[in-house]
């Protein structure tokens, strides 16, 4: 094969990347975007405060490029994320909402954002990061008004909105067998004994060069026994900057590892990078000192990690 996404298809599996649609003019990105991946992942652009950042006022300028351009290059598209308590509008995190109106409000948000890309959209994380480190339920606005069953009542309306996507729930920091992915067990596996329309679990897998959980292909194995999809949603593996010659090659067999552990688990249908290059990453920004978590460089030059990820497929 000549690119990841051949090379994935060959396995029957998708390979991934977020795309920031404010870099599609950038032929070097987009080139690579379209050319080497077969899922993208709106890096923000269908965050609830990106899409209405003022009650009603909906921007879907950046949402709708995104979707064109999978279109346009036969991808899948995977929605993120529906629920989540980061990257709020104000006027919903802020509102001081009632729960009977806060109610209405999130399930107009799902019904009108799920419902608007029905059809189009693949796989949808319909919540995210629900949990804390400890496995209790983390606190949010949702958690707040209406408990653990906001979980429930969005795959519900989620569903109702586009019956075809496939409804996910994401998490970091669950790549191996922990606390927090054991709550992330007991959670979906009630979820499906109450005939709950979760359909899969998304591994976000933001790793650490050197620091490949052992029990990565285990975890995964797990969801996938309960009969759900398992995706790598977000990975990347950031190392101290600036990189050299032989962390460069460490993070190749790192990425190596992570493909193969999808691969060897029946249910894992795909894997995400979280960006293209190095360039467009979210880490430097958050992780001062860190970076060249990607498969290309700064300079869009594919990297050893490219390689091993050609050739792991
Ligand atoms: C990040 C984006 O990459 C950044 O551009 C943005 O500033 C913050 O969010 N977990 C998630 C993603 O589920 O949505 C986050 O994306 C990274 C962590």
């Amino acid at each position: 094969a000549d690119t990841l996404r051949e090379a994935a298809a060959e396995q029957g599996r998708f390979i991934g990347t977020a795309l920031n649609d404010g870099l599609l003019g950038n032929a070097a990105y987009s080139a690579i975007a379209g050319g080497e991946f077969s899922s993208v992942t709106a890096e923000n652009a269908m965050k609830w405060g990106s899409l209405e950042p003022n009650r009603g006022q909906y921007n879907w300028a950046g949402a709708d490029r995104l979707v064109e351009f999978a279109a346009a290059h036969g991808q899948q598209v995977y929605g993120h994320t529906l629920v989540w308590h980061s990257q709020l509008p104000g006027w919903v995190e802020n509102g001081g909402f009632a729960p009977a109106e806060l109610r209405e409000i999130v399930d107009n948000h799902i019904a009108t954002v799920a419902g608007r890309y029905a059809g189009e959209i693949d796989r949808w994380d319909v919540l995210n990061e629900v949990f804390n480190e400890n496995g209790t339920f983390r606190d949010s606005v949702f958690h707040r008004a209406f408990g653990e069953e906001y979980i429930a009542d969005a795959f519900r309306a989620a569903h109702a909105a586009d019956p075809e996507a496939a409804l996910f729930i994401n998490d970091y920091n669950t790549d191996g067998i922990n606390a927090k992915s054991d709550a992330m067990y007991r959670l979906v596996s009630s979820l499906l004994a109450d005939g709950v329309p979760v359909h899969g679990v998304g591994f976000q897998s933001h790793m650490i060069l050197g620091q490949m959980p052992s029990t990565y292909r285990a975890n995964l194995q797990r969801f996938s026994d309960l009969g759900l999809e398992v995706v790598v949603t977000e990975l990347d593996i950031r190392m101290n900057t600036p990189s050299d010659a032989a962390r460069l090659d460490q993070q190749a067999d790192q990425y190596r590892q992570v493909i193969g552990d999808c691969l060897a688990v029946s249910g894992c249908s795909g894997v995400t990078v979280w960006g293209v290059s190095d360039r467009d990453s979210w880490i430097p920004g958050v992780f001062p000192g860190e970076g060249a978590a990607n498969l290309y460089d700064d300079d869009y030059r594919p990297k050893p990690a490219y390689g091993a990820v050609l050739d792991a497929l």
